[in-house]
This record gives C-alpha cells, sequence and structure tokens, in this order.
C-alpha cells in the first residue's frame, strides 16, 4: 500500500499548528546546528532563554570558534549535559580549520563535527539543505511503532536503522518540514503518556489507535 498520504497528512497539519519557535525563522545551519544541540536535551521552555542569549553573544561560527571556552561555558550555565557546549566550540574551531569557515552542507560531513550524532546531523541537513534524511529519536520511534503498531524492541542496537527505513515509508518531498512535524506531535500529541489522540492528524491512519493499544507501544525491553 502506498504510505506516502501519512506524510503528506502530517505535513498539513503542521502547516496550521507548527508552535512558533525563534529558530523556526531560519535556515542558517550554525543556528539550526545550536538549536538541535540544545533542544535534543532540553525541552524548549526551559532552554528557549538560553537559546537567545547563546545566539546573540556567539551569532556565527567563527564568533563562536575564537570565544574563550569558560565563556561558552558560561552561556550554557543552567542547561546540565556541559559536554554539549565544550563539544559545540570545538566543531566550530573543525569548522574554521577543515571547512573555510562555511558550515559542511552534506550529511556525511555534518557528521563528521565533534558532539553531532545522526540525529543532530539529519535536522541539520534536512531543514537547512533539503537533505532526505529521517530525524529519528525518540518521538520517531514512540509516532512510527504506534502508527504501524510495531513491536520491534526499541532497546534493540538495531532499532535506529528499524525505525530510519519505517520513516522513509512516509517521507514527503519536504523532510525539514516533516522531522519537525515528528517532533511537534511527539511532544505535543502523541506523547509518552495522556496522548491527545482525538487531536492527532493521523488517528485514522494508526493501527495502535484503531485497536486501542496506543500505551503499547513503543515496546522497550532494558533499561
Ligand atoms: N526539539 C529539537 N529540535 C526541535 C525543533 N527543530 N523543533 C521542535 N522541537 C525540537
Amino acid at each position: 500500500t502506498d504510505l506516502k498520504p501519512i506524510g503528506n497528512k502530517l505535513l498539513k497539519w503542521y502547516e496550521k499548528n507548527a508552535r512558533d519557535l525563534p529558530f523556526r525563522q531560519t535556515k542558517d545551519p550554525y543556528k539550526i546546528w545550536i538549536c538541535e544541540i540544545v533542544f535534543q536535551q532540553t525541552r524548549i521552555n526551559q532552554g528557549l532563554g538560553h537559546y537567545t542569549n547563546f545566539i546573540e553573544r556567539f551569532p556565527d561560527v567563527k564568533t563562536l570558534a575564537e570565544a574563550d571556552e569558560n565563556e561558552v561555558l558560561l552561556y550554557w550555565k543552567g542547561l546540565g549535559y556541559y559536554s554539549r557546549a565544550i563539544n559545540v566550540h570545538k566543531a566550530a574551531q573543525q569548522i574554521m580549520n577543515d571547512y573555510d569557515g562555511i558550515f559542511p552542507h552534506e550529511y556525511e560531513e555534518i557528521l563528521k563535527l565533534k558532539g553531532v550524532g545522526k540525529y543532530t546531523a539529519a535536522a541539520v541537513s534536512s531543514i537547512c539543505f533539503n537533505g532526505r534524511v529521517p530525524a529519528v529519536d525518540g518521538n520517531f520511534y514512540r509516532v512510527l511503532s504506534r502508527i504501524f503498531a510495531d513491536d520491534f524492541d526499541i532497546s534493540n542496537s538495531k532499532a535506529f536503522n528499524y525505525f530510519s527505513e519505517l520513516a522513509h515509508l512516509i517521507l514527503p518531498e519536504n523532510v525539514g518540514d516533516f522531522n519537525q512535524a515528528m517532533m511537534d506531535l511527539g511532544s505535543e500529541i502523541c506523547k509518552p503518556k495522556n496522548t491527545l489522540c482525538g487531536e492527532c492528524p493521523l488517528n485514522q491512519d494508526c493501527i495502535a489507535f484503531l485497536t486501542n493499544k496506543v500505551y503499547e507501544f513503543p515496546v522497550k525491553t532494558k533499561k
């Protein structure tokens, strides 16, 4: 069956319901990179002030690369996971040294930056450069496992590849918006608990919802 309508329905929903976030007004890879690093581990409400201050003080790769590490850490204060701050500082220097200060455009190159994993590389690549890569994270596992009522164990080391392939089945043209729509759907509707299935644009496509098994997914055997 053709599953592409699912991705397109999600995009339609996103056009009307996207959260109005400051980093959504830009395709500057530097800003998107920083926002993905901050907001993968910190809630939006909690980190938005830090993000705005950080971008004001370090508006581009060069400014960040030339800054003192202690000052970078100072701007990260309160966000936790300080290795993230040290890594973005080092990665900025890497971009200056290895890429003439131009943020790399290719997924595989973005992935080489210090502290950048597959999720972040996919987000930057798709949002800024139209890369066709799903930004698979916990939201993706939850949403996809429910839509397909798929019991693949998300603690399995193959889960990332498995759900990446599932995502490709519904991937629309605009992958950057699709990825951000999945983030919004996962955090506001298809939540771990207290889902809002009645408001979900995909409820008629969601096998878990249609069979009343939403909370049975995703399956996770190990902590
Ligand atoms: N969390 C991390 N990155 C995000 C983004 N681009 N939009 C919404 N939530 C996010």
